[in-house]
């Protein structure tokens, strides 16, 4: 038996095992995606849930030095989704029974904003008959808006923790109160006492970032026993200050595979968690997020963003369906992932069974 095949036997992984297993070469990692397969096959079943994602506006008043809508980059035109534009995308993901939506935007903590998005979620939920679950990605916000999106009918929520090592995160943000790492796990604390089932994720292949920080992050998942994981690899984006830094990155075809293999030991490590299948893997390979459904992800979100908006929503290069509507992607990712042997959970709610579980322990 080789050591990964060691590992993999093994009821619980240690940081050293997790080492190991992100260090694997090309034929050991094939025993991982293997039993990452076996695993979500035997836990989450080969079903994939669609969460359809709207980008609702690149107005953000962060810095975060990776990120091609940052503030400090004035190449974008800032837009804000109208509110029938917004419901449309919506009526558009409950009539094709996607079940859910994400509401993605830059970070913004204005009272307008935050009523806007009150707003928003209510109309969406009437106009649903509360069969969409909404999901929001919109950043770090006080308690209390937590609490007031929830009220109004979103129930889960998606905050990156970006890298787990508070060394690098600091690296990769201004040194200020806007851009803190304790308030980041302040803030994905608040909202797990608020109710939401919270996704937390990070960028995979950043510069600076070692296998041993990676180890970390998935162990940061496991501790904080997070619901929903959205991961991806980090793709340079030229009008960034952290472009400067793109001699020191891993090519693209491994932080690819790296990528793979983070979803696939992440998968045997939190067997019952939703695992995202994430857009930038499919930016530096035409089937990534195939690859990553077959290495143990449960999650697609289809674009649902109008297309004029697209364009200006380009948080790294590369990113792909930028020029085809919502139906082109549906019909497309159909065949795909059948292809990749799964099928698609339409109008089912797909709850993490994660947090089923946390939430009623004897069933
Ligand atoms: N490459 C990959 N992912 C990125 N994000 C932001 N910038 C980049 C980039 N250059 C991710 C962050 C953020 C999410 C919305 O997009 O992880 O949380
Ligand atoms: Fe704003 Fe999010 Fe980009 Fe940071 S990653 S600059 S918070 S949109
Ligand atoms: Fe958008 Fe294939 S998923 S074109």
């Amino acid at each position: 038996m080789t050591r990964v095949e060691e590992i993999l036997e093994k009821g619980s992984l240690g940081k050293e095992d997790i080492v190991a297993l992100l260090s694997a070469g090309e034929d050991d990692s094939v025993a991982i995606f293997r039993k990452a397969r076996e695993v979500k096959k035997g836990s989450v079943g080969n079903k994939v849930y669609f969460r359809g994602l709207i980008e609702y506006s690149n107005y953000c008043a962060k810095n975060c030095f990776y990120c091609g809508i940052r503030s400090g980059n004035s190449r974008y035109a800032r837009y804000e989704m109208l509110d029938d534009e917004v419901l449309e995308s919506a009526r558009y993901a409950w009539e094709n029974r996607f079940a859910s939506i994400v509401l993605q935007s830059g970070e913004r903590d204005d009272e307008a904003f935050i009523a806007k998005i009150e707003r928003l979620i209510h109309r969406m939920q009437e106009m649903t008959r509360h069969e969409l679950h909404i999901t929001l990605s919109l950043g770090e916000q006080k308690m209390e808006t937590y609490r007031r999106w929830f009220q109004a009918g979103a129930h889960r929520y998606l905050l990156r923790i970006e890298d787990a090592n508070p060394g690098l995160y600091r690296k990769l943000h201004p040194n200020d109160q806007r851009h803190s790492y304790r308030g980041r796990v302040e803030a994905l604390k608040a909202l797990r006492a608020t109710g939401y089932q919270v996704g937390t994720g990070v960028m995979i292949g950043l510069p600076f970032q070692t296998v041993s920080d990676l180890a970390d992050d998935l162990i940061f998942f496991r501790d904080l026993d997070i619901d929903m994981v959205g991961m991806g690899p980090y793709i340079e984006h030229k009008d960034t200050p952290l472009y400067e830094h793109r001699d020191r990155l891993l090519p693209l075809g491994d932080r690819l595979r790296l990528s793979l293999k983070m979803v696939a030991v992440l998968r045997i490590m939190m067997k019952d968690i939703n695992i995202a299948a994430t857009t930038a893997l499919q930016a530096i390979d035409p089937i990534g997020r195939e690859k990553a459904l077959q290495a143990g992800a449960n999650v697609i979100m289809p674009n649902l963003t109008p297309v004029k908006y697209r364009q200006d929503y380009l948080l790294y290069e590369n990113k792909p369906c930028l020029d085809e509507e919502a139906e082109h992607c549906k019909s497309c990712l159909e065949t795909r992932i059948q292809m990749a042997g799964d099928t698609i959970a339409y109008g089912e709610w797909g709850d993490s069974k994660h947090f089923e579980k946390r939430k009623n322990p004897h069933e």
